[in-house]
């Protein structure tokens, strides 16, 4: 297994680029299920969980070849499979996403269900609720959810108690194929629901409502592949501009979406840093102190959970307290103890972590735990007086195309070696 060792301390400067959203990349890829023929993606991210969708995709007859640098084309014609076996959902449970699809256009499905993870139980029950509305049966068998459709899945009002990102794109998916409409209230508002919508629509489907939190899908009889270009990943262009905040220097992030992180702006100019966001770019520079600042997580437009373990990393170096709420997930701070061993003093009670800034870090051995958990480690380490040790990094490759490579170029004292 290897590890990253990250000598802190120095200043970030230069440019870089951001890649494809891996949370737009998965639904994307999965919808290339509900109909046969070449579709095209542009600014196909290359992480570890995009490389387990497409050997998902493979298992169930799918066709795939990278095209050019960042493009890839995916055909469905040869479907012959319907599962999702346990070895593959247990590593990604965005796994979950092929079933809207394969219900849509096969009538039958069968799923393992996912357990629990780091960072909460993460129940599906909205997912499987809004396939029993549409007309799917359900049967829990050998920890599978084996689903059936006797005829044609049929529209239905459907309505989350919370928005949930990919219940909302496995509905979505399976609506656009079925009969009659489907309302979905309190669907998830994220961008990369909309990136999702579009390529339906793309495909012939007709979805209105994108950016609401009321979905209306009319059923089509077919589709026809299409060509989408990802959208930029917002969490990475997040990691990024928080990294600049916690180890100092100028740096401007290309292709990303200032558009798509309306509360971490926020956070960050009152955090003390000069942040612009120019069209297609964000220069984000520190010239001052660290002023410490209070974050609650919510479902977008809100501050984005996958930016709390970041930015709780860059409030230990505030000289300030700052109180961070965790309301999506229950288990997600499992960065904490972590950051502790750095030097840094936090307090924990429930979803709320209270956070003493000391003003300094200092480096030791540590693990990475899930995937933005990893992230603020190595944010952390970039500011820490002395050498960090990452271990377990594959969390960090699910999620970050060539992180080490990145932060090399603006500068930072970072390498990749085998444990
Ligand atoms: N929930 C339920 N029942 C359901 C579905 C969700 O109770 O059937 C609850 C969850 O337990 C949670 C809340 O609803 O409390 C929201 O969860 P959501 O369903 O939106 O999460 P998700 O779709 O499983 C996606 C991202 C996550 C991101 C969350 C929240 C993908 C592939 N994953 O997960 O990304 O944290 O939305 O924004 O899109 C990551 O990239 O590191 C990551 C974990």
């Amino acid at each position: 297994m290897d590890k990253i060792i990250i000598k802190g301390g120095k200043p970030l400067h230069g440019t870089i680029q951001i890649s494809g959203a891996k949370n737009a990349a998965l639904p994307l890829l999965a919808a290339t299920l509900l109909v046969p023929g070449w579709h095209t993606l542009h600014n196909f991210p290359d992480l570890r969980d995009t490389r387990t969708t497409l050997k998902l995709l493979a298992s169930l007859g799918v066709l795939w070849e990278k095209i050019g640098e960042n493009s890839i084309r995916i055909n469905s014609e040869n479907l012959k499979n319907i599962e999702a076996s346990y070895d593959l959902v247990k590593t990604m449970r965005a796994s979950v996403l092929v079933l809207g699809p394969l219900l849509a256009r096969q009538g039958r499905a069968r799923v393992s269900l996912p357990g629990g993870c780091a960072i909460g139980a993460r129940p599906i029950n909205f997912h499987l609720l809004g396939f029993e509305k549409m007309g799917a049966k359900l049967e829990l068998l050998d920890g599978y959810v084996d689903a059936h459709v006797p005829g044609k899945l049929h529209g239905a009002n459907i309505y989350f108690d919370v928005p949930s990102v990919t219940g909302t794109e496995n509905i979505l998916m399976a609506a656009v194929l079925a009969e009659g409409t489907t309302i979905i209230k309190n669907a998830a508002r994220e961008p990369e629901v909309g990136n999702l919508i579009d390529m339906l629509n793309e495909m012939g489907g007709h979805i209105e409502g994108r950016g609401s939190d009321t979905l209306t899908v009319q059923g089509v009889e077919t589709l026809h592949p299409a060509e989408m270009r990802i959208i930029p990943d917002r969490i990475e262009t997040g990691t990024y501009m928080i990294a600049v905040g916690a180890a100092g220097g100028d740096v401007t992030l290309t292709n990303c979406s200032p558009n798509h992180l309306p509360s971490l702006f926020e956070k960050l100019h009152s955090v003390g840093l000069s942040v612009e966001g120019n069209g297609s770019s964000i220069r984000i520079r520190r010239t001052g102190g660290l002023q410490n600042v209070d974050i609650k997580t919510l479902p977008y437009p809100g501050f984005p959970t996958d930016l709390q373990a970041q930015i709780m990393a860059l409030m230990t170096l505030t000289e300030g307290v700052s109180m961070i709420n965790e309301t999506i997930f229950e288990n997600r701070f499992m960065h904490v103890a972590e950051l502790r061993r750095m030097g840094a003093q936090i307090k924990t009670d429930g979803r709320t972590a209270i956070v003493n800034g000391a003003g300094s870090l200092t480096g030791a051995k540590v693990m990475a735990t899930d995937l933005r958990a990893s992230a603020s480690l190595v944010i952390a380490a970039l500011a820490a007086e002395g050498t960090t040790e990452i271990s377990r990094i594959y969390h960090l490759e699910r999620g970050y195309d060539n992180l080490v490579g990145k932060l090399s170029s603006l500068g930072a004292d970072i390498c990749q070696v085998k444990e």
